[in-house]
């Protein structure tokens, strides 16, 4: 695994439990907070102005009850007092103000008897405005005002100030902040404890997985989680976890028999090899006979040599080494050079090559591999035909694709082979009686070139009738 590939993980000593429940807690205190606040707000906002409300209302009342006193500018005060009974009850005093703020009259109910008019009430007053102010005295809950002027044909005459206190709204308002300091924190503490519980729950299977692969990464891969069934986060998780396993283990068992493979494939020619020289070495030969063995010790040289370029070229392309072209090939020129070089080889056997049908078609590769390519597949081609066999060639140009198809009607591939006769080593029993010096190599790295060229081999065959091999190939200007 590359660096850059590997998971992020979490900072470590936190572990994600916590996490969860803190940034659970730290959001729900915010809201929390927000709420109380936002309540608190619009509550004493309220409470005020319903307070406003009634110092209105009573103001209305007493200036009524000041202009049925009125002779001319003055008012009779006496019994006034008496007259305003639900002010008492209402808690609410009264106080009339000369126009220059001296106290005319005050209500009974008053509780502190020297409360001034302000300056800004008198200012309001002259200019004929209404005013309410709040006002606050040691020791003693604060106080709302409405002061309010009289006039008589435009000159002020009284000012009537109308008040009460504030302690019930101030209390009220005591009583909630302390309810929400209280039962805030103690929700927050009872909702952290339930996170905490929840983050657990949810967390658990995760543990599971953690636990289970840990078994899986000790050496058995043919373990599996078991969570996969439910179709939640979880269970895809271990779904993915356990497709991860199962494609490792693929490519796990794929090594172990590719090494047994090659190392048999290599064995075969060292044993042909001692075999022969043991036995020529048991007793003086003729320099004939030598000869004879040592041509072949040298043909299974060659042979292992082959396998050990193969190999060699495929380890490589697993690993990106091979460098590849990419330039303008013409295919219809590759295929009549092949079908050439073909004809001949097959003349030593008595097979016949030939091109059935050729269209120019040009690709974006490498000319070489290409070659290589098409040269494997006609060589099997070749080679799995009976004597007096014919194999055709065809070059087709379709819409976006090449089709490049080597039609042979020799031994054929049994269905359940075709599928792996790309897999490296693999060979057919019939391959392998009718030519055992084949490596089983040449496919799998026509598969290789083929798909680094963006394209793919299809095959078709039957068993003792021949087979079709097919290399679709994108075009570098697709036709039309
Ligand atoms: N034209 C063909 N006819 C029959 N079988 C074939 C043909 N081409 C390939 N095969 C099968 O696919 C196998 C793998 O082919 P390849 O990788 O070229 O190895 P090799 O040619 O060394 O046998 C062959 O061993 C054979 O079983
Ligand atoms: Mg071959």
């Amino acid at each position: 695994m590359n660096s850059q590939d590997e998971i992020h993980a979490a900072p470590r000593g936190i572990a994600l439990k916590v996490r969860l429940t803190l940034w659970y807690g730290i959001a729900l205190g915010v809201i929390l907070a927000i709420f109380a606040g936002t309540l608190y707000m619009v509550l004493a906002r309220g409470l005020k102005d319903q307070v406003d409300r009634s110092l209105e209302e009573a103001a209305t009342v007493a200036v009524k009850a000041l202009e049925e006193r009125r002779v001319g500018p003055y008012v009779r005060f006496d019994d006034l007092v008496d007259e305003f009974p639900e002010l008492a009850v209402l808690d609410k005093f009264f106080q009339i103000f000369s126009p220059t703020g001296t106290i005319t009259i005050q209500s009974p109910n008053i509780r502190r008897r020297d409360i001034p008019l302000s300056r800004t009430a008198l200012g309001a007053a002259l200019a004929g405005r209404a005013v309410f102010e709040s006002a606050r005295f040691p020791q003693e809950p604060p106080i709302r005002l409405l002061s309010v002027p009289i006039q008589y044909e435009g000159t002020l005459t009284h000012i009537l100030q109308i008040g009460t206190s504030l302690r019930e709204v101030e209390e009220m308002l005591h009583h909630l902040l302390f309810t929400l300091l209280v039962i805030g924190p103690l929700a927050l503490a009872v909702a952290l404890g339930g996170g905490w519980f929840l983050a657990g729950r949810a967390l658990r299977p995760v543990e599971a997985i953690t636990e289970a692969a840990r078994r899986i990464a000790a050496g058995d891969l043919t373990q599996r989680l078991s969570a996969s069934q439910s179709s939640d986060e979880i269970g895809r998780l271990a779904g993915t976890f356990n497709e991860m396993i199962a494609r490792l283990e693929g490519s796990f068992r794929q090594i172990q028999r590719f090494s047994a493979d090659a190392s048999h494939e290599l064995r075969t020619p060292l044993t042909v090899m001692k075999g022969e020289t043991e036995l020529a070495l048991r007793r003086p030969r003729s320099a004939e006979d030598y000869r004879l063995v040592l041509e072949s010790s040298l043909e299974e040289i060659d042979r292992m040599t082959r396998i050990i370029d193969d190999l060699l070229f495929l380890s490589r392309a697993d690993l990106g080494e091979i460098r590849m072209e990419r330039r303008p090939v013409r295919l219809d020129v590759l295929v009549e050079d092949i079908q050439r070089q073909a004809a001949v080889l097959g003349q030593e056997q008595g097979i016949e090559v030939l091109i059935t049908l050729v269209q120019p078609a040009t690709v974006l590769g490498d000319e070489l591999r290409l070659r290589e390519l098409v040269l494997n597949l006609v060589e099997n081609a070749v080679k799995y035909s009976g004597p007096g066999g014919r194999v055709e060639m065809a070059l087709e140009e379709e819409e976006s694709v090449a089709r490049l198809t080597v039609t042979d009607h020799g031994i054929g591939i049994p269905a359940e082979a075709q599928s792996r006769i790309f897999d490296r080593f693999y060979r057919t029993d019939d391959a392998r009686a009718h030519d055992p010096k084949g490596t089983g190599l040449g496919l799998a790295i026509c598969k290789w070139i083929a798909e680094v060229h963006q394209g793919r081999i299809e095959v078709h065959s039957e068993l003792g009738k021949g087979s079709r091999f097919t290399l679709i190939l994108p075009l570098a200007v697709p036709a039309g």
